[in-house]
């Protein structure tokens, strides 16, 4: 695997800060990363669509979610290009992924591919070949990690620790409304995955199903025995349930200018 445009795999002596955004899905943590990333002028990872790119790979070649070694070796495989978005301006989710060659932006962030992200994430071979990879996006000037596991393990010596929660019901009801206007957008065909049919011109049932899926992956995600979404010793911890992405971005700006990080 290897991520031309967005890093390099050479080394710098002194390696450049890093902030590490943590969190379940839906807290915000992903709009965060990118704003943040953008207001400093930092370059930008999203560790989750590496995971979901492997997801969509398994998916569509019908490897075992459990395959260790066939899972790995798809990533190693894999030519994953992440467009660097150092220098861009503002909005979530800026980057696009171009997997060989084939741009499969949309493709990733459709929900029927949450559970193979997660179910892959648990196999310990795949965490271990997407570590380096996610090491080799630490470049000057400076960058934001979005992840589970960025603070704990990826990137233990992060200048700032931010982990992002909120509520299970705040961040299924975050998901519906992003997936509804990826509907709109006409990026999304089928918003609501394998359970669209079902709940057709039901909302509620639409959250509900969104709702059970969230807690699923939670539970994957707190309890797999390598890099359990937990928040870093030295983490602060947002709960975002109550707040809007503003009100979280200045909680965010305030701890990266008392850490004096940044320009
Ligand atoms: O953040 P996102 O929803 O894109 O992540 C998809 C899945 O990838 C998560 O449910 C989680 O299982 C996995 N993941 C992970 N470690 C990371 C980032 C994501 O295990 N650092």
């Amino acid at each position: 695997m290897s991520t031309p445009s967005a890093c390099s795999t050479r080394r710098t002596i002194s390696p450049a800060d890093v902030i590490a955004i943590d969190g379940p899905g839906g807290s915000g943590k992903g709009t965060v990363a990118s704003r943040l990333a953008a207001a400093l002028g930092w370059h930008l990872l999203d560790s989750g669509a590496l995971y979901r790119v492997v997801g969509l790979i398994a998916l569509r070649r019908g490897i075992d979610f459990d395959d260790a070694e066939a899972l790995a070796e798809a990533a190693r495989k894999a030519d994953i290009a992440f467009q660097d978005t150092l220098g861009a301006m503002s909005g979530p989710s800026p980057i696009r992924v171009v997997v060989d060659g084939i741009d499969e932006t949309d493709a990733i962030r459709r929900a029927e591919i949450e559970q193979p992200a997660s179910r892959v994430a648990a196999v310990p071979a795949l965490r271990e070949a997407l570590f380096a990879i996610q090491q080799a996006f630490r470049r000057p000037p400076g960058l934001v990690a979005d992840g589970r596991d960025m603070g704990t393990v990826v990137f233990p010596d992060a200048r700032l620790k931010i982990y992002l929660t909120a509520s299970v019901d705040a961040r299924a009801r975050r998901r519906f409304e992003q997936l509804k206007q990826r509907e709109a957008s006409g990026s999304l065909r089928a918003p609501f995955g394998s359970d669209r049919e079902n709940v057709a011109g039901s909302a509620a049932a639409a959250l509900a199903a969104i709702r059970a899926s969230t807690e699923a992956r939670d539970e994957r995600d707190r309890t797999r025995p390598v890099s359990p979404l937990l928040p870093a010793p030295d983490a602060v911890t947002i709960d975002s349930t109550e707040m809007s992405i503003d009100d979280v971005m200045a909680a965010a700006m305030a701890l990266v200018q008392e850490r004096g990080l940044g320009r």
